[in-house]
């Protein structure tokens, strides 16, 4: 059963006010919801009032104090009808609810004993009957009833106005949430909790008390996400002019979570792998991660909670624009560069192969069965992507204003896509109609660009055209505006020329030497008046568009790239591309049977890097990482599994063998003895530290293993003794896998995030014993199907393993095939998300698709959840 955008109505009743009371117990707990009803100003009278509710056992129903009679209402699996309603009313329901046997982890559920609720998008009608949608916005007021001893602590949303003791050893809180909000913002966290407490003091002056609750033994794990917390809330008043707005707000550690976090208003409930860090048990990368997450929900209390979704197919309102501004928090905290070269290889990597495959849809779909699968990379990072496009057409400022406006605007209000767009056109005076397109239209644009230099007028000609490749229910695309930020680099000087662009009424507009251009029509020619000498073009800088650029780039161009783009992001995709092209011709060459050789150019190409290593270490350390045999996949017409993972391991000891010495120096030269910080600087030097001892073990001579194991057992951070650990693990050699992941085992045992990343290491082996650890390890005591995290650890993780999960005996397939069946059953989110893998058949060999296929076939004859069943029939729609 599909929902249509086209099909949107107001609701027929909203909900001014909402009291809810929960009486917890682990298989009965009762809730209460006195609901303030009234008919929609924009909806005829008379009409039947309906809530949605899940699972619910209804006691009792009632409409201004009036119980309802059996004939007054009608209540089945998913919603409660009640034909004749006031015009305004009370509405009092009862309901049960099982938390301790919800293992889908929507709704109300225990993780660990604590009581927890997960909402967005379709979770509250888990808990009671309500209209669950989000253009309902009601005041909240909450009491929850618990034991005191095993539940001291009893949180909701907004600030606590009353407690007290009741009989039974029972005590409550009562919260109260004076912001309208919807339902999928609710929260109630109860459990043994404690807490860790800070202040923020807001640019106006208001006091904010600042609360992380996790359970006892993690209390040691909290700092970096207070500070991080704080420096967000900062950034947003300074960048956005975005202050808090309620007298305190919380985080709270789950370990049972289904996503990273979820940003309820004043109640932030997060996976604990994404706010718990220590040096010892969390990784520079995770430490970032969890930076960019706390960010990312705090700013949502504007981009998303002040102004919300008018439905769901709206997602990308409040995430686009938040991931947006997550992204941008991270890269001003951070090395600016690192940031982008990081976000654009994953969006490249990932949102590129949705976009190709037989779930890509736009960053606002118009139609779907199930929301939960809609939490995609194309609603966050291409929603993100496209708002990076609206700041570089209208430059900070006018952006900025048009942000200012629509907060202003739209405050407590549910809205759509084009009420922000239309905030942009409007403080900009842009023509921003063809623009919208890019929320409307699927699948990746590719843009063929030309240039040609003229030395007798000293004119280039730059031509672009532009495509996007029919997607599944979208056969015909329309030409997209597209934002291209580029320069163009002097052969001779070496430096950025200025762009004189000539205009058709035969004059011309300069616009410095590093500027945007708007690419409009399928074809469009540019001309650039006065340039002094021939250039090299430098396009799409820091990736100014969601796009697959292709221009015929000779290995010298990029070469000279690589040392001459005053763009840092341009620079590393110059090397990207030239290590691309030596790897296509060893793909090639692993296909036809020929002798590999490698491209010495590319080894002079890195040999220049290491020599002049410049001051960012994390930028150099991008540089000389290799592409990832995923991303490679993405630009094969048909992947070749095992030739992309010979070609790039053939680089890989290449490069170490001539390179040798030039990284053994970077390894010692970024050894680092201070205590351990999460600074930009320690994270470069560590980072580019171990690309080089990764390099220095592709040939696993005796001195590279011994500073490896060296470095496994003497590091005290986790970034380091990961990076060993994994070196060790994923060598061909099983006396030095074998006694580290061991020790390694035994040393975490007693914590759940070092064990996943345990597994991880494991499952991401090349060796092809990998299927039967595998199998093995989900037998291991700290390995559990019902925790999210485990899943994604282990299973999650083998299915990125190329090599193995796409064996020719098709092993791997039935492995992921046999989790999913099971998995459909406790957890149907989870479920739809780790199939992923097998819905991309189309993009490999025949032996392969037929035994992916044969897989999703299996899965089709199971009694499917409608979150597993999407996945499935878009994957076989055209089979
Ligand atoms: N809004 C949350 C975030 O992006 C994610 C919630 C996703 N929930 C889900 N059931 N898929 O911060
Ligand atoms: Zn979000």
């Amino acid at each position: 059963q599909a929902t249509y955008l086209k099909d949107y109505l107001p609701p027929a009743y909203r909900v001014t006010h909402t009291e809810l009371t929960f009486d917890l117990d682990p298989t009965a707990t009762r809730v209460k919801a006195r609901l303030h009803l009234e008919r929609h100003p924009e909806r005829e009278a008379g009409l039947p009032l309906v809530l949605d509710g899940e699972g619910l056992t209804l006691k009792q129903v009632a409409i201004d104090g009036q119980p309802l009679e059996a004939d007054e209402f009608e209540a089945d699996a998913h919603s409660l009808t009640i034909a004749r309603v006031p015009e305004r009313f009370r509405l009092d329901t009862e309901v049960e609810i099982a938390p301790d046997t919800n293992t889908a982890l929507e709704g109300l559920y225990r993780s660990n004993g604590m009581y927890c609720t997960q909402c967005e998008p379709e979770g509250f009608r888990r808990i009671t009957f309500y209209p669950d949608r989000p253009d309902v916005m009601a005041t909240f007021s909450t009491t929850v009833i618990g034991d005191r001893e095993s539940l001291p602590v009893l949180l909701s949303n907004g600030n606590p106005v009353e407690q007290g003791e009741l009989p039974d050893q029972r005590h409550f809180v009562t919260w109260e949430d004076p912001h309208p909000k919807p339902s999928y913002l609710f929260a109630l966290v109860a459990g043994s909790l404690e807490k860790v407490e800070d202040h923020f003091t807001t640019q106006s002056g208001r006091e904010v008390l600042l609360q992380i609750w996790v359970e006892p033994e993690n209390l040691d794990k909290t700092d970096h996400a207070m500070a991080s917390l704080k420096r967000a809330m900062r950034w947003d008043e300074e960048t956005y002019g975005r202050e808090y707005d309620l007298d305190r707000f919380m985080i709270v550690a789950v370990n049972d979570f289904n996503m990273g976090a979820m940003e309820n208003k004043g109640l932030n409930i997060f996976n604990s792998a994404a706010v718990l860090t220590h040096p010892q048990t969390a990784t520079d990368a995770a430490f970032q991660r969890v930076e960019g997450i706390v960010a990312h929900e705090y700013f949502h209390n504007w981009s998303g909670n002040r102004v919300t979704c008018r439905d769901w197919f709206q997602l990308s309102l409040k995430e686009g624009f938040t991931v947006f501004r997550d992204q941008t928090f991270s890269a001003d905290v951070n090395s600016a560069p690192v940031k982008r070269i990081e976000d654009v290889s994953f969006f490249r990597t990932a949102q590129f192969a949705e976009d190709a495959g037989p779930t890509a849809h736009p960053v606002r779909p118009d139609h779907y069965i199930e929301i939960s699968n809609f939490y995609t990379l194309t609603i966050y990072e291409k929603g993100a992507e496209v708002v990076r496009m609206l700041r570089h057409l209208l430059g900070w400022e006018d952006f900025r204003r048009g942000s200012d406006l629509y907060f202003a605007r739209f405050d407590g209000q549910a809205v759509r896509i084009e009420d922000f767009v239309a905030c942009m056109a409007e403080v900009s005076g842009l023509d921003l109609d063809q623009f919208m397109r890019w929320y409307a239209q699927a699948g990746t644009p590719e843009i063929d660009a030309h240039g040609e230099y003229d030395y007798a007028t000293g004119e280039y000609h730059l031509r672009l055209s532009q495509r996007t490749p029919a997607t599944p229910g979208q056969s015909e695309k329309l030409p997209l505006h597209v934002p291209i930020r580029l320069g163009l680099v002097g052969t001779k000087s070496g430096h950025d020329l200025t762009l004189k662009l000539a205009d058709a009424a035969g004059g011309s507009e300069t616009l410095g030497k590093d500027a945007v251009i708007h690419l409009r029509e399928a074809e469009q020619t540019f001309v650039f008046q006065d340039v002094e000498e021939a250039p090299v073009p430098s396009l799409l800088r820091g990736f100014s568009a969601p796009v697959k650029l292709r221009y015929p780039y000779s290995r010298e161009e990029l070469a000279f790239l690589l040392t001459h783009d005053s763009d840092g992001f341009n620079r590393w995709d110059a090397g990207q591309r030239l290590t691309m092209l030596a790897l296509d011709d060893l793909i090639a060459a692993h296909r036809n049977g020929v002798e590999k050789v490698m491209d010495v150019r590319l080894v002079e190409a890195y040999r220049s890097l290491l020599d002049e290593p410049g001051d960012d270490q994390a930028v150099l350390a991008e540089m000389l990482t290799l592409p990832s045999e995923a991303y490679i996949a993405e630009q094969q017409p048909v992947v070749d599994v095992d030739a992309i993972h010979a070609a790039r391991e053939f680089v890989r000891q290449s490069l170490a063998w001539q390179l040798r010495d030039a990284f053994l120096a970077v390894y010692r030269d970024n050894q680092n003895d201070e205590p351990y910080a999460p600074t930009p600087e320690q994270i470069g030097r560590r980072k580019l530290k171990n690309v080089a001892l990764a390099y220095l073990m592709s040939i696993a001579d005796d001195e590279a293993i011994g500073l490896t194991q060296a470095q496994f057992k003497n590091s005290g951070n986790m970034t380091d003794v990961r990076a060993a650990l994994t070196l060790l693990a994923h060598s061909d050699r099983s006396d030095l896998a074998e006694p580290a992941l061991k020790a390694f085992g035994e040393q975490w045992a007693h914590d759940p995030l070092v064990m996943d990343q345990w597994f991880t290491i494991q499952v991401t082996r090349p060796q092809p014993d990998v299927i039967e650890r595998v199998r093995f390890l989900m037998e291991h005591p700290a390995f559990s199907l019902k925790n999210p995290n485990k899943v994604r650890a282990l299973i999650g993780a083998f299915a990125q393993n190329r090599v193995n999960f796409h064996r020719l005996d098709g092993q791997g397939y039935k492995l992921l095939a046999d989790v999913v069946i099971e998995l459909n059953r406790l957890n149907p989110e989870i479920a739809a998300r780790i199939i992923t893998p097998l819905t991309r058949w189309q993009r490999f060999d025949e032996e392969r698709q037929v035994l992916m296929k044969a897989e999703l076939e299996r899965i089709r004859g199971e009694k499917l959840s409608p979150n597993v069943y999407e996945m499935v029939e878009r994957a076989l729609a055209d089979a």
